[in-house]
C-alpha cells in the first residue's frame, strides 16, 4: 500500500508505522498520563453526528467562513505541530502550500522546523504563526516583529503549556533533554532508509 492507496487514518497510521522509527512514530502518535486524552478527543468527535438534510437544493454548497477579517473556505484550519521535518522533510511549507490550495489557515509551529521568512514566501495570507513565549521577553518580542514585518496576517498566542508534558513514550524511549539516542534507537533508525 502506498499513501494514494490508503483511505482512512489507520492506513495512514499503518505506513507511518513503517516508515517511521519507533522513537519518531511514538512522539507523534503518543500522549500525556495513560493517553486518557487521546480516547476522549476521539470520542469528542464521535459524539457529534452529522444529521443529513434531504430534498433540499445542494446545487450550491458553501461552508466559508469569515476570520480575522478574511474569508476561508471552511470553518477549520490546520493546528501547529513542532518538529515536523522529523516525520516528513519539508512538511511545514507541504502543509502550509496545502492551506493555501484549499483557502484554509494554516499554523505554523513556534517549534517549526522552516522560516516565518519561508513561510511568508509560500502562503502570506494563509500561514498564522504560533508563538511559543519565552522567558525572556526580548526574544518573543523579536519573533513578534518578524512576523508584523512578513505581513503575515494572525499571531496565535499558546497558553496550555506553562510546564512541560508527561509524554510516557518519550520517557520510555530517552526522547527528552538531553536526547538520550539508545543503541537500540539508532541501529531502528538505520534500518529507515527512506525516512534517513
Ligand atoms: C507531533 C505533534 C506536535 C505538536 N506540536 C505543537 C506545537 O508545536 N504547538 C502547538 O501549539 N501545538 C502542537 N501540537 C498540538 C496540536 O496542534 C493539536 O492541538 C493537538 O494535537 C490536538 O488536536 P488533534 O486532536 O487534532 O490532534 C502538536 C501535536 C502533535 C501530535
Amino acid at each position: 500500500m502506498n499513501v494514494d492507496d490508503a483511505i482512512n487514518f489507520d492506513d495512514l497510521r499503518i505506513l507511518a508505522k513503517k516508515r517511521l522509527p519507533k522513537i519518531i512514530y511514538d512522539f507523534i502518535e503518543g500522549g500525556v498520563d495513560d493517553e486518557d486524552g487521546l480516547d476522549r478527543n476521539e470520542n469528542a468527535f464521535r459524539r457529534r453526528p452529522l444529521m443529513p438534510r434531504y430534498m433540499v437544493d445542494i446545487s450550491e454548497r458553501d461552508q466559508s467562513q469569515p476570520l480575522f477579517g478574511r474569508q476561508y473556505s471552511s470553518p477549520f484550519g490546520i493546528a501547529p505541530t513542532g518538529g515536523i521535518s522529523n516525520y516528513r522533510w519539508g512538511g511545514d511549507l507541504m502543509l502550509a502550500e496545502a492551506a493555501r490550495e484549499a483557502n484554509i489557515p494554516f499554523i505554523m509551529s513556534g517549534a517549526a522546523t522552516a522560516s516565518m521568512e519561508d513561510l511568508a514566501k509560500v502562503a502570506p495570507e494563509h500561514g498564522w504563526y504560533q508563538l511559543y513565549v519565552a522567558q525572556d521577553r526580548s526574544i518573543s518580542e523579536d519573533m513578534i516583529r518578524r512576523a508584523a514585518d512578513l505581513n503575515l496576517s494572525t499571531l496565535v498566542v499558546t497558553v496550555d503549556v506553562p510546564t512541560g508534558s508527561n509524554r510516557e513514550r518519550n520517557r520510555r524511549n530517552g526522547f527528552g533533554r538531553p536526547l538520550k539516542l539508545s543503541l537500540a534507537s539508532k541501529l531502528d533508525a538505520l534500518r529507515r532508509p527512506l525516512w534517513l
